[in-house]
């Protein structure tokens, strides 16, 4: 398998939107998948960029992404990394992309002195959090994540 890790350009834009809405779908959360093509365009490749992405690609193919943004510690007192997405094609599961991706960020991590990576994962994705307890990633029971959209967001901003 010829396999590459690259960082997205413009070009990928529209396997970057079939990625997600598959992850969507995977999560069972396609109905919340909104997000377009153009939002992506801004997002990843603006003027005010506010997230990466990195492309994994067998031949010509993409087959896989992560997608990511820097957060600060306080504690730490450095940047780390939050992982967003990570998805990697049915087909091409099990060969090793997955981990190249998370491989590649742990070194864009180490290179901008970030302190550490994380993410969330749906606590039913049982297949997904082996697969991130394999790498050596730890759960944090003692935290909840909490979110606030929607109407209660409208109200506590006015
Ligand atoms: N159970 C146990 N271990 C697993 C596993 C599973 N279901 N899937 C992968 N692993 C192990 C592999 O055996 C391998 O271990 P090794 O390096 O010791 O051999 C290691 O994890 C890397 O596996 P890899 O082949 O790189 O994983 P992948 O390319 O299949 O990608 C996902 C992993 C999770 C990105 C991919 O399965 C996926 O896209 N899943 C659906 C979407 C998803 O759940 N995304 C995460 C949302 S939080």
């Amino acid at each position: 398998m010829n396999l590459r890790i690259e960082f997205a350009t413009v070009r990928d834009l529209p396997a970057i939107v079939n990625l997600v809405r598959q992850l969507a779908i995977y999560e069972e959360l396609e109905h919340a998948m909104v997000a377009t093509e153009d939002d992506f365009r801004r997002a990843l490749f603006g003027p005010d960029r506010q997230a990466e992405a990195l492309i994994a690609f067998t031949g010509d193919a993409p087959v896989g992404f992560a997608l990511y943004f820097y957060t600060f510690s306080t504690f730490l007192g450095k940047r780390g990394i939050y992982l967003e997405d990570i998805f990697v094609e049915p087909a091409y599961r099990g060969r090793g992309i997955g981990k190249a991706l998370l491989r590649k960020l742990a070194r864009i991590a180490k290179e901008q002195n970030c302190g550490r990576m994380e993410w969330s994962v749906l606590t039913w994705n049982q297949p997904s959090i082996d697969f991130y307890r394999r790498l050596g990633a730890v759960t944090l029971e003692e935290w909840r994540m909490f979110r606030l959209t929607g109407g209660a967001l409208e109200a506590l901003g006015k």
